[in-house]
């Protein structure tokens, strides 16, 4: 069975134009006190390596495509993101990696806490050795 978690969100929108309201109680299992961005993203270059201890986020991919590799120290699932209208829940302690950026691509990350250095995981060895001492 799949631990991804994808949270669908509402396409509103009329003849306009789609648009998708995120509320922090009613779409998001947190408080959001960080919303960060990645985009100018080059074919072939990859991002992410790293697990966080407690981190919660929330990846919207708004434009353009990539794919994530989440790991728990156990399985390993690839999925690609190229929906606005949902969110790739990433927990604390899931190895993840990004790969496949389109050129266009605009990934918008919804945080549960501030930037910590200290939550980082950056060491793959370190990441299954806490996750099998859990
Ligand atoms: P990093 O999290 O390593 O990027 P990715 O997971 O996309 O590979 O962050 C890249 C750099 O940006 C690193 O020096 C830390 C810094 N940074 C902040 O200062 N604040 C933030 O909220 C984030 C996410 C990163």
């Amino acid at each position: 069975m799949s631990f991804i978690k994808i949270i669908k969100f509402q396409k509103l929108g009329d003849l306009r134009g789609s648009l998708v309201a995120i509320e922090e109680k009613e779409s998001i299992p947190f408080k959001i006190k960080r919303v960060y961005y990645i985009f100018n993203t080059q074919k072939n270059i990859s991002r992410g390596f790293h697990a966080h201890k407690n981190l919660l986020q929330i990846c919207i991919c708004l434009k353009g495509h990539c794919s994530f590799v989440m790991d728990n120290g156990r399985t390993k699932e690839k999925i690609e993101l190229k929906d606005p209208t949902e969110g790739l829940l990433i927990e604390s302690m899931i190895w993840h990696e990004m790969h496949d950026f389109s050129e266009d691509c605009v990934l918008l990350v919804l945080a549960s806490d501030h930037y910590k250095e200290s939550d980082y995981i950056r060491n793959y060895k370190e990441f299954l050795k806490m996750v099998k001492n859990n």
